[in-house]
């Protein structure tokens, strides 16, 4: 997830054309910021700055290294997922004639590098988008060369035009790609996929944004760009065409945010906006994993395959909300894969002599991967001889580095301090981590693997329908409940770490007593603490599993009996456990592993809901830091 920005300007070329980009970039910093970049086209050709880490040191090269007046910009602030965070790896890259931002993952860049190179181009990126950028420029430059010998007067926009609805339908993946060249001064090519990016209308200027935050200081008009629409953007007018070449009328609308809102979309609390980010979340960290030959890939990948062919235990350690993404891997990986799955609050692991060995192979899964307890735990496991493979968000950090191998959640970054959409992140890593080991160690045949990967492609879709259909009602449970000071939450199998997250969401969020437990250890104890009144969360398994599910309608009985008012978490069509809820939340049908990344998402916006009823602050909750980094 990087943030995107373009200007066009009118003449003469200005300083403006710099200042509005990083204007847009300064705005779009919570998209990612591990490097940033502009393209500027000036009377002296395409200028290019761009710097690692935060935009205040591209802003620092700028005033060292000043660019001249411009007529059109591009400018990129990124959130590293191809290729780490380094100013060589930043966007835009300049490939001949243009230079390009990109945001997206282009997954088949393997084949097109080695088209690019050899074509005698050099690549001075690991980025998919330079291999992009290349392959745009090969085919302009040659379609630009035809042009010109036809007729001298022809207009280099149209050729690029051409030659970027040409390229897109080569590109597998999601991507919004603007491009600009000095060959066309006032005027930005852009096309997109499956990743963001929106038209913003001014008075003889226009924007291009990845979402509106980019331009809502300069104009509040906004115009869509639909899938494998490619837009010529001039600042007195604006083209959208279609992948056969037809003209779009693109839809407008008014913008009724201000600028600080719409760095949240629009919601009240980065909270809200990350928890509606998710699907997106979930899509792209799916994205780019299957390799030409049909095979799960991952990141980086230093552990030689006949060492993961011979484990005999993983261990994941981790700590809050990404140790309960741990969990669900457990209940994945030991069905799919027949390994021993423990999981290890990472603080607790090295302190308790753990049983570790060459054969084990320690997950760490971290948003932040800067968590010192599981840095610890992980340098702990290596000095033991265990491989250690990490799941996290954020490239390039410590656990990424000294992991042996990675796998990024691409959830791009998290604001608020609560997690929500890096937690789904996890979770679909996991089971990317289970078939990956499944596919390898031969416990699942290819056509398996792909129809479970088939089953979480439909996951974004189905967390989108829920969140259209939920949201509301839940919103009203929680100033429903606002003034209850003790919260329950029950699962079972793949329901228990979730109910262990809803629990600690809601603490941390709305500072009230909230305790999970696997639901059938209720009458071993716990059950004592219901009394009349008592909400209680029950995370209801599909009916589909009968031998889950009659178990946890037979606890909802238990607690009602005493005075529990429940709120099921329930498949849609479960008529069986109407007659024991006080409040329903229903989630779309789902195979039994794959539930978490639906079932969680109402206990998220419950947690949020309550504390906004509350009125405390959601996206900074009191004595917690986004990034614990002391043991
Ligand atoms: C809870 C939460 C924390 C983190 C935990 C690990 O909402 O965010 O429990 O999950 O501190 O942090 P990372 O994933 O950065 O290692």
């Amino acid at each position: 997830m990087c943030g995107i920005v373009g200007y066009v300007a009118p003449q003469p070329p200005s300083a403006r054309t710099q200042e509005v980009l990083l204007d847009g970039l300064g705005r779009l910093e919570y998209r990612g910021y591990d490097s940033a970049g502009i393209a500027l086209v000036t009377p002296n050709g395409l200028q290019v700055r761009k710097e690692a880490g935060k935009l205040e040191n591209l802003r620092a090269m700028l005033q060292a290294d000043p660019t001249d007046g411009a007529t059109a910009g591009i400018g990129h602030t990124r959130w590293a997922t191809h290729g780490g965070p380094s100013a060589s790896n930043a966007h835009p890259h300049r490939a001949g004639r243009i230079a390009v931002v990109h945001n997206g993952i282009i997954e088949n860049f393997r084949s097109l590098r080695a088209e690019v190179e050899n074509a005698g181009r050099t690549l001075l990126s690991d980025t998919d988008t330079e291999v992009a950028a290349h392959i745009l420029d090969m085919d302009y430059s040659k379609r630009l060369e035809d042009a010109l010998a036809a007729d001298p007067n022809v207009d280099p926009a149209r050729v690029l035009v051409e030659s970027m609805r040409v390229v897109t339908k080569r590109l597998d993946g999601a991507f919004a790609l603007l491009a600009v060249t000095a060959d066309a001064p006032s005027t930005i090519v852009a096309a997109r996929r499956s990743s963001p990016l929106v038209i913003g209308l001014g008075e003889g200027e226009n924007f291009l944004g990845s979402d509106v935050a980019a331009f809502v200081s300069f104009t509040t008009k906004a115009a869509e760009v639909g899938d494998d629409e490619i837009v010529l953007l001039r600042p007195e007018s604006i083209e959208v065409t279609n992948a056969s070449g037809e003209q779009v009328e693109p839809k407008t609308w008014e913008v009724s945010w201000d600028a600080s809102a719409a760095v949240k979309g629009g919601f009240d609390t980065f909270m809200e906006k990350e928890i509606h980010d998710q699907p997106a979340a979930v899509a792209d960290t799916l994205l780019g994993r299957v390799d030409e030959r049909g095979e799960l890939t991952l990141d980086e990948m230093r552990i030689d395959p006949s060492v993961l062919r011979s484990v005999d235990k993983i261990i994941v350690v981790a700590c809050g909300t990404a140790s309960y993404a741990g969990h669900v891997a457990k209940y994945a990986i030991e069905h799919w894969c027949r390994i021993p799955v423990e999981i290890e609050l990472a603080h607790e692991f090295r302190y308790r002599d753990p049983i570790v060995s060459e054969k084990t192979l320690t997950v760490a899964i971290s948003q932040s991967g800067e968590t010192m307890d599981t840095i610890q735990a992980i340098r702990h496991a290596r000095e033991q001889g265990s491989k250690v493979l990490a799941i996290v968000n954020t490239y390039g950090s410590t656990i990424a580095r000294e992991a042996d191998a990675v796998l990024y959640t691409h959830a791009g970054p998290e604001v608020a301090v609560a997690s929500t959409k890096a937690f789904l992140a996890q979770i679909t890593a996991c089971y990317l981590l289970g078939l990956y080991l499944a596919q390898l160690r031969g416990n699942k045949w290819a056509d398996e693997v792909a129809d479970y990967l088939d089953n979480l492609g439909a996951m974004p879709a189905r967390i989108s329908e829920l969140l259209e259909t939920q949201e509301e009602a839940i919103f009203e449970l929680g100033r429903q409940y606002a003034d209850q000071e003790s919260f329950l939450f029950l699962g079972r199998h793949v329901g228990y770490p979730v109910a262990l997250e809803g629990a600690l969401k809601l603490k941390e969020l709305a500072y009230v007593h909230a305790e999970g437990f696997a639901a059938g250890e209720l009458k071993h104890g716990p059950i004592a603490l219901v009394e009349e009144g008592l909400p209680v969360f029950v995370i209801v398994p599909t009916p589909r599993r009968p031998m889950l599910h009659d178990k946890v309608i037979s606890n909802i009985q238990e607690i009602r009996a005493r005075g529990a008012r429940t709120i099921c978490i329930a498949e849609e069509g479960d008529t069986a456990v109407e007659p024991f809820a006080d409040s329903i939340i229903r989630v779309p049908a789902t195979p039994t592993l794959m539930m978490p990344l639906l079932t969680v998402v109402p206990l998220q916006i419950f947690a949020c809901a309550l504390a906004k009823a509350k009125g405390l602050d959601v996206d900074q909750p009191r004595n917690l830091a986004k990034s614990v980094t002391v043991e």
